[in-house]
């Protein structure tokens, strides 16, 4: 049972379907104009329309199919979902020429979307068209000075529109309105972290049965989580872990160690050689994430043959990943996030991904239930190509050194000082800049470390960490104490977008 989010291309979608998790509802994005078979797939109990960079006065803008607004679910369009719903039974637009970006205030609320809610509201609008005449038999819910109809539903409630954004934290009721369409709607809210567990289990065990599997294991939340699902489950696999060069300070050690104190039976492959050799003279970020997918196929093409055969690969491949590497229709592709690209193509593999639909919040949920101590479920993430995507230029092994030397400094300061789970990331970036400094009486020419620490829901989006500034002098001052090759700290403060998080 689900909700299904139809996404028009909305920078917000994924917010969409974090709410709903978080009111414990599961939720699946699919294109705007996916056929009702496709969304069918999902089970749906309601589904909602998202918003849209486009406007539904240009030609070619997307559409929901047919029969899919047919399909008799109850619906909730936001902003131009509104309008797509609104547009097929009759409703009437204005066409803005004025974009209304910001916030603003709804007034004289009623009905059951605003059940329990105050009469008048801040709300997050970004649109230029609106509502100018509502389909017959539908009724006006809440207006704003620039909008007259800032939302509106049928009589039974099974169909409703808002012009505002309810997912984002700047309409601080938006939760409460979802929550109100889900109860119009009937929806079942039984998404549980318990639930969520036994139907991964069931999930895996149906689809593997007697089949082997080999898993990728990186050390981090994700993959580590995977491990023990599998273990729980019974299913029979072979948890490998690549030591590619481009871990953190002690991190093999950790993880090996985490493991085995779980139970799982872990065999790492020392193939530090082969990844730096090739990366040698390596400067582009996606040629580096190219060079590093390449290296891990050959890594794990040899360990199958090794100790195969295999049926599936199981990867820890996030909701994230998937949104942001599939996207919505035109969406441009950011960054190449896929672990180990290529390989189940060409070893006949089937992917298990047991986690490709939910938020790491989840998984670190998950990992609880499984009984994971909180130093490995609470970790950072940490992307794929380690280190060498916070190298900028060329990665070598004194680089990577210097790097390593920085990060961890910084890492275990923000331990000592209580900040580190406060921060969703925290990392130091070796710079390509040297710049002068002075030290005693002599000129020194340093590397410049740069350090980025974010808060984040899931990484889609992120706003730079207001550490405090002692701690960031301190860290400053530790930082060119204990690694001399340093001459220079700066603290990056972008926020994603328009930033990502990882500087390549
Ligand atoms: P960005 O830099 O895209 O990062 O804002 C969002 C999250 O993804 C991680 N990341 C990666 N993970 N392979 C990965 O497995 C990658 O190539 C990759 N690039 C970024 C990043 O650390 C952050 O948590």
């Amino acid at each position: 049972m689900s909700v299904v989010i139809l996404d028009f291309g909305s920078q917000y979608t994924h917010l969409i379907a974090r709410r709903l998790r978080e009111l414990n509802t599961f939720s699946a994005v699919v294109s705007g104009d996916a056929p009702l078979a496709e969304i069918e797939r999902y089970r749906p109990q309601a589904l909602i329309l998202s918003g849209s960079p486009a406007s539904i006065f240009e030609r070619g803008a997307p559409r929901p199919q047919p029969e899919v607004l047919r399909c008799g679910l109850p619906m909730l369009g936001i902003c131009y979902g509104m309008h797509c719903l609104t547009e097929a039974l009759g409703g009437a637009f204005v066409h803005g020429d004025r974009r209304e970006d910001g916030r603003a205030t709804v007034f004289h609320t009623r009905g059951p979307l605003f059940r329990g809610l105050p009469e008048s509201m801040p709300v997050w609008m970004s649109h230029a068209d609106a509502v100018k005449e509502l389909p017959s038999g539908w009724q006006t819910a809440a207006s704003s000075t620039d909008c007259p109809i800032a939302a509106a539903h049928t009589a039974d409630g099974r169909l409703a529109g808002v012009q505002f954004h309810p997912e984002v934290t700047h309409t601080p009721h938006g939760t409460a309105i979802l929550r109100n369409f889900l109860d119009m709607a009937g929806v079942e809210r039984a998404w549980t972290p318990s639930n969520i567990l036994d139907t991964l289990v069931d999930q895996v065990r149906t689809k593997v049965v007697t089949n082997r599997v080999l898993l990728g294991l990186s050390g981090g939340v994700d993959s580590t989580t995977l491990a023990a699902l599998l273990a729980h489950a019974g299913v029979d696999h072979h948890a490998v872990f690549v030591d590619h060069g481009l871990l953190r300070a002690g991190e093999r050690r950790q993880v090996e160690s985490a493991m085995h104190t779980q139970g799982v039976s872990l065999v790492t492959v020392d193939a530090q050689k082969l990844f730096l050799n090739r990366l040698k003279g390596i400067t582009d970020p996606e040629d580096k994430r190219r060079a590093i997918g390449a290296a891990f196929v050959e890594v794990f093409e040899q360990e199958a043959l090794r100790r195969g055969p295999f049926d599936f690969l199981a990867q820890g491949t996030l909701y994230p990943d998937v949104i942001e590497s599939a996207g919505a229709k035109g969406a441009a592709n950011i960054k190449s996030h896929h672990n180990v690209g290529g390989l189940p193509e060409r070893l006949g593999f089937e992917l298990l991904e047991p986690f490709r639909f939910l938020f790491k919040d989840e998984v670190r949920e998950l990992g609880r239930c499984l009984g994971l101590p909180d130093e490995l479920r609470l970790r950072h993430p940490f992307p794929g190509p380690g280190l060498a995507v916070r190298i900028l230029g060329e990665v070598t092994p004194e680089r990577l050194d210097i790097l390593r030397r920085a990060d961890a400094q910084f890492i275990d300061a923000l331990r000592e000082h209580g900040l580190y789970s406060q921060v969703w990331q925290a990392l130091a970036v070796l710079t390509p800049v040297r710049s002068t400094g002075v030290s005693g009486d002599g000129r020194t020419y340093g590397h410049v470390i740069a350090l980025r620490a974010v808060t984040s829901s899931d990484g889609m989006t992120a706003d730079w960490a207001q550490l405090p500034q002692e701690f960031l002098d301190h860290v400053a001052g530790r930082i060119i104490r204990r690694v001399p090759e340093v001459g220079r700290v700066v603290y990056d403060i972008t926020s994603k977008p328009p930033a990502t998080i990882e500087w390549e």
